[in-house]
């Protein structure tokens, strides 16, 4: 069939064969070519905690990206921390009126209105010039408990000064039996309200990616809490031939927990279980336990987080209230945790790319973001408040 160059025109523009163009054919072809005027694009800023991870990495250094990014080993317990999590399926009940919904608990006596916290993660001044007081004032703005890091490049008062929602703080136990103490006071005084020890470093992980972009604290930074103490500046891992890494103390047991526990006038948590074994023994001594496999940053393959929760839930059995963290990128990821027998979580990489991206602001974003996104979780799963988020939430 010939089609005349009219009528194609028509067909282009919705016109029946043989009646008439409004316009004249040039105007029609040049109204065709030009596109309606848009509206400026306005850059649309991030609205889930993975658009963060690219706007981080254009403004971080290689070294600094490298170091938040990466895990241990082949990074398989990296990938498997968020992959266990997306295989868990939800079991959504309707009909409930979900019109108002109650995040708060309490833990270890503190009220949090969500259950969410930002992890214990070192050198906030190498992902962005603030620091770990952009990180203090982003977590106040978003009303969110920070842990803050032994390992932080800014000291433990200023953080505490600069605090307006409450501060933790994590504690690598130092060989210098003296030196831990007195920095356990320290952060008391600074205002922190627990101590979570990390266990589960006896030494320093593999983690190539970081080895190969030549990870080091560049001039001027340093462990500002470890001041006073022998390599306290230096990101040096051991002394050459060993596998030991100088502030790290490999021989610590039980019984360190227990003189902490004594020395402690806030409650202590352990940082870094995974086996219910283990499990039973802090409850038994009386410390809560964060389940983490440290960001898969320590040892490869070791089970996800979600994976080891439940086990440790069931071996703990309510008798002290479990964290868990490693691998939270959703609101569903949220409820999978509290569905699998933890009270809160803590996010590590996630606020970190949120503070290399934007500073105090990316902080506050990141969190609200995760609150937002596990508020419509509860409300899509028909769950009310944190008391009705139970295993009947995930799909069996
Ligand atoms: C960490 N983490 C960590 N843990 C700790 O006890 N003391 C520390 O100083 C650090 N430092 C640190 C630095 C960086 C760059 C990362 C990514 C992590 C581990 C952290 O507390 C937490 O367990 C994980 O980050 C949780 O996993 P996600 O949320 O990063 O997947």
């Amino acid at each position: 069939m010939r089609v005349t160059r009219r009528a194609a025109f028509g067909a282009v523009l919705g016109l029946a064969a043989g009646s008439r163009p409004l316009r004249s054919s040039a105007a029609t072809r040049q109204a065709a070519a030009t596109p309606p005027p848009q509206p400026a694009r306005v850059p649309v800023p991030p609205g889930t905690l993975a658009e963060f991870e690219p706007l981080a990495k254009r403004r971080m250094t290689h070294m600094a990206y490298e170091f938040v990014a990466a895990g241990a080993g082949d990074e398989i317990t990296l990938r498997e921390n968020q992959a266990a999590f997306d295989r868990l399926r939800l079991n959504p009940r309707v009909l409930v009126d979900v019109s108002a919904l109650d995040t708060r608990l309490t833990l270890f006596g503190q009220e949090l209105e969500f259950p969410i916290l930002l992890a214990p993660t070192a050198y906030h001044r190498v992902m962005h010039a603030e620091g770990e007081i952009a990180t203090v004032r982003g977590a106040a703005a978003a009303g969110v408990t920070l842990v803050a890091s032994a390992f932080a490049t800014t000291t433990i008062e200023d953080m505490g000064k600069a605090a307006r929602s409450p501060l933790w703080f994590q504690l690598y136990v130092n060989k210098d039996r003296g030196f831990t103490r007195d920095l356990v006071q320290r952060a008391e005084s600074a205002g922190c309200r627990a101590l979570c020890v990390t266990v589960d470093s006896p030494l320093s992980g593999m983690r190539h990616r970081e080895r190969r972009a030549g990870f080091v604290l560049p001039p001027g930074l340093e462990r500002s809490n470890l001041k006073g103490l022998a390599a306290a500046g230096t990101t040096r891992r051991s002394a050459e031939g060993t596998i030991y890494n100088v502030v790290l103390d490999p021989a610590l047991t039980w019984k360190e927990i227990e003189w902490l526990r004594g020395i402690s006038r806030v409650p202590v948590l352990l940082k870094g279980v995974l086996s219910p074994d283990d499990a039973v023994r802090a409850a038994e001594a009386g410390v809560g336990l964060i389940v983490s496999n440290h960001g898969a940053r320590l040892l490869d393959t070791v089970p996800a987080t979600i994976e080891a929760l439940p086990r440790v839930a069931d071996a703990v059995a309510g008798r002290v209230p479990i964290l868990m963290d490693g691998g939270v990128r959703r609101g569903t990821d949220v409820l999978k945790a509290l569905a699998s027998g933890a009270s809160a979580v803590l996010i590590g990489r996630p606020y970190l790319f949120g503070l290399g991206a934007q500073g105090a602001d990316g902080v506050t974003a990141v969190v609200r973001i995760l609150r937002r996104e596990f508020e419509m979780s509860m409300a899509l799963t028909g769950r009310r408040s944190l008391k009705e988020i139970d295993r009947t939430v995930l799909w069996r």
